[in-house]
């Protein structure tokens, strides 16, 4: 390892939402009733899909390369080496690529679907998404007034894959419109194979259906995986839009840069005519940089997620027997289902703050059928995911000897 990911980074005093925002982001105006097991710097923090390691140097040198130039005027992603460094990492990893004038840059993946909604979907359509989920992606479609339509997906274990069925029937709704499609998927941690991949896109090709592909997770993918982007398979049919972006994978969701990828002309047309087109110099070539030359440190933080996820397995294993868990094939987080322990309604983000001193987001946060389960951003420091699950799997025998086990 030549990167040093177990190193502790304090991150108070950054305005970090991680650090700062918890209280209104996971209490709400309950936050002041809730008191802490801890001093409130002692709290762990695994809620925010940030993550706790240093970004790549080579990226933080681009920027202070970037400084040096001194002024910070408007900017725009002129010239071609964005789009270079991009397209070169998609096709070495994933055998995909797309012409420039397809490549569009957001503020951030969520700004764009709430754009991308509004620009294609008229005021009595729907939208189609999958359950558990972002809940991002049900706010940009009631934000525009549309309805959305959940497919819980099927859980068997702590495994999850498509109900090919119920999307079917839901598809034969005409008043469907698009699919907001999570691939790898956040929650669960599902990279969808390629077999599920056709038989979800060939569903909404049939139907003439746009997709959006939200794909900001496929770089973070466990060894040996490999990620498929949705549009890929589908060469021919243009309604399929592609989501990805450094922010994840380099840490710099703070820097605001995602890439979406927009095959249809027309479509095209409408997001030049509605998109006001400057970019911030610092994210442009903080992304550059990141995708020309993170490759290395990307491998090395695979391999220390991959500990990660490990010792998670392990020590549910041993401490929590009853809890449902899989490595996820992709993603940092883990989705671990506790419905051995804990009856349906207790609230498990309040339950660990207030007796583990653990921040988490329990399966309200991800709109539905995701009962009993919590989400471990497991991206920090390895000590500090041992130090985690211990307070966690701690407070869960606890109230176990206060109360039994829920039979299920
Ligand atoms: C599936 C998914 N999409 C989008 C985002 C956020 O994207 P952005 O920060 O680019 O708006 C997240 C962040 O957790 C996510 O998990």
């Amino acid at each position: 390892m030549t990167y040093n990911f177990d190193e502790r980074i304090d991150r108070r005093g950054t305005n970090a939402e991680s650090v700062d925002a918890f209280r209104h982001a996971l209490f709400g105006k309950e936050s002041e009733t809730i008191i802490f097991p801890c001093p409130e710097e002692e709290l762990i923090r695994m809620w925010v899909a940030d993550m706790e390691f240093a970004t790549p140097e080579v990226v933080v040198d681009a920027i202070r390369a970037r400084l040096d130039r001194r002024i910070f005027g408007y900017t725009a992603n002129l010239d071609s080496a964005y789009y270079d460094a991009f397209v070169r990492w998609t096709q070495d990893r994933y055998g995909w690529g797309f012409s420039r004038e397809e490549m569009m840059t957001s503020k951030g993946v969520v700004p764009a679907l709430y754009d991308l909604v509004s620009y294609l979907c008229a005021p009595d359509e729907k939208v189609l998404i999958f359950t558990p989920s972002y809940a991002p992606f049900r706010r940009a479609v009631t934000f525009h007034h549309l309805t959305c339509l959940c497919s819980p997906l099927k859980k068997d274990g702590a495994h999850y894959t498509i109900d090919f069925e119920d999307v079917s029937r839901k598809l034969e709704d005409p008043k469907v419109r698009l699919c907001i499609f999570c691939n790898p998927h956040n929650p669960t941690g599902r990279l969808w194979s390629r077999e599920e991949l056709e038989r979800f896109g060939q569903l909404c090709r049939d139907k003439g259906i746009w997709i959006i592909s939200d794909e900001i997770h496929c770089d973070l993918l466990r060894t040996g995986k490999q990620h498929i982007p949705l549009a890929k398979l589908f060469p021919d049919y243009d309604r399929i839009i592609t989501c990805m972006s450094p922010s994840k994978t380099f840490n710099i969701a703070g820097l605001m840069i995602s890439n979406v990828i927009i095959p249809n002309a027309e479509l095209r047309k409408t997001w030049h005519t509605r998109q006001h087109h400057s970019e911030n110099p610092i994210s442009l070539v903080a992304a550059q940089a990141a995708y020309e030359k993170g490759g290395d440190w990307l491998a090395q933080l695979l391999a220390y997620l991959d500990g990660n996820m490990a010792l998670t397995k392990e020590i549910l294993k041993a401490e929590l027997p009853e809890a449902k868990f899989c490595i996820p094939e992709a993603t940092y987080l883990a989705w671990i289902d506790l419905g051995a322990y804990f009856p349906p309604e207790e609230r498990l983000t309040r339950f660990f703050a207030a007796e583990a001193g653990v921040l988490l987001e329990d399966s309200s946060m991800f709109l539905q059928d995701g009962e009993s389960c919590i989400r471990l951003n497991l991206a920090s420091p390895r000590p500090v995911v041992r130090e985690a699950l211990g307070r966690i799997c701690r407070a869960v025998k606890e109230r176990g000897g206060r109360e039994m086990p829920c039979s299920r």
